[in-house]
């Protein structure tokens, strides 16, 4: 099994740039079939939830082609409703194709969505939010048959919670329709905007609200239309944790500042100077961290949790206790204990977690719990005494393209072996 081995010490410098964003290509990966013709995304990042989204549409009956960073996709093939099981745990992403799939065909037969095992990570609001439109599903073993019934069309959906992949679904599942559609508390994840930039550049009529309501005015039909993925965010906050962490002075390029206000301060906080511009920013680690009090994870504009790990991984070094408290996920802190391998101090207390700092990490052999745990273990290596092997990668080739490359061209020891 491939592991990434890391020797740490070296200070980082130079320019990264930052690939497009894995949780703004999957969304448009599935609307794309609701066009019925020939769509290009552009930044398309090269991860293995992108491949996976691409052999769903290969499965559905999509022409898909591929060329770098460039996603051609002619749905006008697509000849089939259902999504097997196999792929459908790949990713989380998966269930977001529930709501294309039923739009394009009236019906579809899929599986509860794999992903990351942070939390159970139920479907109820999807679900509940595609019956309230007029959908018929049918929930057993795993199985989700689902059809769109007569009296399917526009109404008000109320989510308890604002959840992304919920937002998602509902606005791929009656952008083409009868009616109007307005959620309230919906999402407000840059990925949602964009994906709603796309469905409107395709002949969509979606408006966010200023109160954070998407109106969704359904339309007969869609055409196909070239569009670019915006930066990944969370991939920029890695990269950054890894300059705190390691120490250097780096650029960070390719990104949406603006996007990244919340994780921005965080590491102010932590005594790094950044200096942001209007597609990258450049930071400077401190000589010594201070420790970052009351990091909250909240859903957008607060801080993402899935920049959580790779924050705390930075924070095990810092100059005194510094405090994470997770409030999306019930079971983000699987990266802990590996974190404590490596000579980390944190107590966790069910949604909180204390990090003491230390003088030093050590390198260790550490598995990879999860996409973002993973990346947090990278961040810790590049600073420990030693060598560290981070094993069970495949987490981290989920949501970080060829993050050794990356790293290493900013001077990191690091390799895939
Ligand atoms: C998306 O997951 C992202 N994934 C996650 O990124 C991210 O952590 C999360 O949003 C929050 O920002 C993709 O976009 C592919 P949610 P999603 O629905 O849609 C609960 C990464 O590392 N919930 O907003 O699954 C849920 O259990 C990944 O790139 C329900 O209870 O997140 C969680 O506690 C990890 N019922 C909370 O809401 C539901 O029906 C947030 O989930 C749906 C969600």
């Amino acid at each position: 099994m491939e592991s990434i081995i890391v020797k740490g010490g070296n200070e980082l410098g130079g320019k990264i740039r930052v690939h497009g964003s894995k949780n703004s290509c999957l969304p448009i990966l599935a609307a794309v079939i609701l066009t019925d013709d020939v769509c290009v995304i552009h930044n398309c990042p090269d991860l293995t939830d992108v491949s996976a989204a691409v052999k769903i549409l290969e499965f559905l009956g999509c022409g898909v082609e591929r060329d770098a960073d460039v996603i051609t996709v002619d749905s006008r093939t697509l000849d089939r409703c259902d999504i097997p099981e196999g792929l459908m745990r790949e990713m989380r992403s998966s269930i977001v194709f529930l709501g294309s799939v039923l739009s394009r065909l009236g019906k579809a037969e899929l599986y509860t969505p794999g992903g990351c095992e942070i939390g159970l990570r139920p479907i109820d609001l999807h679900i509940s939010a595609l019956k309230a439109l007029g959908a018929d599903i049918d929930e057993s073993h795993g199985k989700l048959s689902c059809k769109r019934n007569a009296a399917f069309s526009g109404t008000n959906i109320n989510l308890s919670f604002p959840s992304v992949g919920a937002t998602e679904n509902i606005i791929l599942a009656c952008a083409v329709s009868k009616g109007v559609t307005n959620i309230y508390n919906a999402a407000r994840e840059p990925e949602i905007a964009v994906l709603v930039d796309f469905l409107n550049k395709c002949g969509a009529k979606i408006k966010l609200k200023a109160d954070g309501t998407i109106s969704i005015c359904g339309v007969e039909k869609l055409h196909g239309c070239e569009f670019r993925v915006i930066p990944d965010r969370i991939t920029a906050a890695t990269y950054m944790a890894a300059v705190a962490s390691a120490g250097g002075d780096v650029l960070i390029e390719d990104i949406a500042p603006i996007h990244l206000k919340s994780v921005i301060s965080v590491f102010e906080q932590a005594g790094c100077s950044i200096d942001v511009g209007k597609s990258s920013l450049r930071i400077k680690s401190p000589e010594i961290l201070k420790p970052v009090r009351n990091v909250r994870t909240m859903p957008y504009p607060g801080f993402p949790t899935d920049a959580q790990a790779p924050v705390m991984a930075t924070a095990t070094k810092a100059d005194g206790t510094s405090v994470i408290v997770e409030n999306i996920f019930e079971s983000r802190y699987k990266h802990v204990p590996q974190l404590i391998r490596l000579g980390a101090k944190i107590r966790v207390e069910d949604r909180v977690a204390v990090i003491d700092g230390v003088k030093k990490l050590y390198g260790a052999r550490v598995e990879a719990t999860d996409l973002r745990g993973g990346g947090a273990l990278i961040v810790a290596a590049l600073r420990a005494e030693g060598q560290s092997e981070i094993t069970n990668i495949h987490h981290i080739d989920r949501g970080y393209e060829k993050i050794e490359t990356a790293l290493g061209s900013i001077g990191a020891d690091i390799k895939r072996g």
